[in-house]
């Protein structure tokens, strides 16, 4: 089963989004093994983007993520890497597609409401970076037959 790093960014809660979001994923059919409501250290946040510290708004980023808490989250299913990134939708709200949450909720790039991991590896080390393995919860959905054959 694989693993994926999801954050509600400051946006997403401060517009009361927590509640839709988690339920898309629930519905959708992945399994919530770790969750954190939790405001972000600059250096958390710099490690976070790491890979953008060279781009021009890598201040204003780490500026956003800190400014207001964050719901942090992993969650588990079958190519659920992918699966979030498709739930979540382009980049550019005002180019993601209806039906995403970006695409739903959201109309700028720098108030993009959610961030999930864009690969198994990235995913990997997200959960590393911001949880131990003592606050993820190994278990078994009882839908779990009746979400995969
Ligand atoms: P994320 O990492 O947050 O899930 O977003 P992403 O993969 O869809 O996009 P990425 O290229 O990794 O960009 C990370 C975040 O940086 C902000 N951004 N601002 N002002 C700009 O031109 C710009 N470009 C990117 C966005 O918040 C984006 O989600
Ligand atoms: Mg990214």
């Amino acid at each position: 089963m694989e693993r994926t790093f999801i954050m509600i960014k400051p946006d997403g809660v401060q517009r009361g989004l927590i509640g839709d979001i988690i339920s898309r994923f629930e519905t959708k059919g992945f399994s919530l093994v770790g969750m954190k409501f939790m405001s972000v250290s600059r250096e958390l946040a710099e490690k976070h983007y790491g890979v953008h510290k060279e781009r021009p708004f890598f201040g204003s980023l780490v500026d956003f993520i800190t400014s207001s808490p964050v719901v942090a989250m992993v969650w588990e299913g079958d190519s659920v890497v992918t699966s979030a990134r498709t739930l979540i939708g382009a980049t550019n709200p005002i180019t993601s597609a209806p039906g995403t949450i970006r695409g739903d909720y959201g109309v700028t790039i720098g108030r993009n409401i959610i961030h999930g991991s864009d690969a198994i590896e990235t995913a990997q080390s997200e959960i590393a970076l911001w949880f131990s393995e003592e606050e993820l919860a190994t278990w078994e959905s009882c839908a779990k037959s009746w979400l995969y054959e």
